[in-house]
């Protein structure tokens, strides 16, 4: 058991069975000033205003000095796992090539998959644990990992395999993703390759939660993602790579098929808003990408107004997003896609969580929930952590 007192604010504070926000509601949360919080076998059992605060006599105290509690962010889409690095893609990018002339180069996933073969399944754990604390560190206490760096039977299981072992390693909750349908693997054609990743499902199904494809200009097709998502009913619930490069159709099957969510979104139209109202289908928006290789950021705003619910994720991977910070992605939610800081927060927050089917034990302060939670400095509200985006501001993490 664990008080946590002298909280100067308490945010983040959800009704039990609110697993996502939407709308006019995405620009809300409750918060509390001058707060207590209890913790009993890892989960929210109390919380109050500290005119209530229990008795702290002979119970683990933390005084938390005046700082802001508020729940971890939930991160739903990365690919955080992957072997070596794209450092000299960097120098392409800067030169001016864009991200599909260095994938045509030899750049690009194929480049990764090329050296995650080459990785043994010790050593890519080993290159990715630490990405993966760096991002506990900086306030992650739930993500998602996908394969799709091994883009052949053996190596898309060993990154399976991988992604399992980090989280059972670290105290955050990881969920897995199983994304054969990356890019087409080397030595098969783009048939033989789809009909590949349909093979590959029942045996990904024992290590993974779920199944992405990215729908995509130049990738994946919708008949192949419709292929793909029939053969994997039953077996994983879909999260798909949707509207990235071009309006490609991927939103509608992936509602269609029941997806938790459809990721990146830089392109989309009014037919895509259509397609997710009334869905249980979290649209998922990763401005990190965005930023990193200078794409459209999307447009958040439009799926508000619409009654939509959006999340945050940060995308991380070595050729679009090389970073985790999800305070970042939650500046640039606000700075670049005019979300109010609640709506940014509520976005790397409930929704993410939700978008990665864990909302009901994580995303907010609800009694029952993980505490899973981030401690500031004092002085810090949401607003600031993303309108001074780059000062520290975390005090500590509970997980
Ligand atoms: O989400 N768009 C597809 N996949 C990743 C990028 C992967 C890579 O370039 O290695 C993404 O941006
Ligand atoms: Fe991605």
């Amino acid at each position: 058991m664990m008080i946590i007192h002298n909280i100067g604010l308490l945010t983040g504070i959800q009704p039990q069975g609110k697993l996502r926000t939407e709308g006019i509601e995405q620009g809300f949360t409750e918060s509390m000033e001058n707060a207590w919080l209890r913790i009993e076998d890892g989960r929210i059992a109390g919380f109050g205003p500290m005119s209530t605060c229990p008795s702290l006599f002979g119970e683990e105290a933390i005084d938390a000095l005046g700082g802001m509690l508020m729940p971890g962010f939930c991160d739903s889409h990365t690919h955080v796992v992957y072997a070596g690095s794209r450092d000299g893609e960097f120098l392409d990018k800067i030169k001016g090539l864009s991200y599909e002339e260095i994938a045509a180069r030899g750049g690009g996933i194929l480049n990764s998959a090329d050296l995650l073969h080459r990785t043994s399944e010790e050593e890519l754990y080993r290159e990715s644990l630490p990405r993966v604390e760096e991002m506990l560190a900086k306030g992650t206490v739930a993500l998602e990992i996908k394969s799709g760096y091994g883009l052949n039977p053996e190596d898309e299981l060993k990154m399976l395999r991988v992604i399992r072992r980090i989280g059972q390693t670290v105290p955050a909750t990881v969920k897995s993703t199983f994304l054969g349908a990356h890019a087409v693997g080397r030595g098969y054609t783009h048939e033989e390759y789809v009909q590949a990743v349909i093979r590959m499902l029942p045996e990904a199904a024992r290590l993974a939660d779920f199944v992405d494809v990215f729908c995509d200009e130049g990738f994946f097709t919708v008949e192949d993602t419709a292929r793909i998502l029939e053969a994997s009913r039953g077996l994983l619930t879909p999260k798909i790579h949707a509207n990235e490069l071009a309006v490609s159709g991927g939103v509608q099957v992936g509602v269609r098929f029941g997806a938790l969510s459809v990721d990146h979104l830089e392109r989309t139209t009014e037919a895509e808003i259509e397609a997710l109202r009334g869905s249980a289908t979290m649209p998922t928006m990763l401005p990190g990408s965005s930023f990193f290789l200078g794409l459209p950021y999307g447009k958040a705003r439009e799926f508000l107004r619409a009654g939509l619910g959006v999340a945050l994720a940060s995308d991380y991977n070595p050729g679009s997003s090389p970073s985790g910070d999800m305070r970042f992605v939650m500046a640039l939610g606000c700075i670049r896609m005019r979300l109010t800081p609640v709506e940014a927060f509520n976005a790397v927050t409930l929704n993410s969580a939700y978008a990665m089917g864990l909302s009901e034990e994580y995303g907010s302060v609800t009694v029952g929930k993980r505490a899973a939670l981030i401690l500031t400095h004092p002085g810090w509200d949401l607003t600031k952590i993303a309108y001074q985006y780059q000062t520290p501001f975390i005090r500590q993490v509970f997980l």
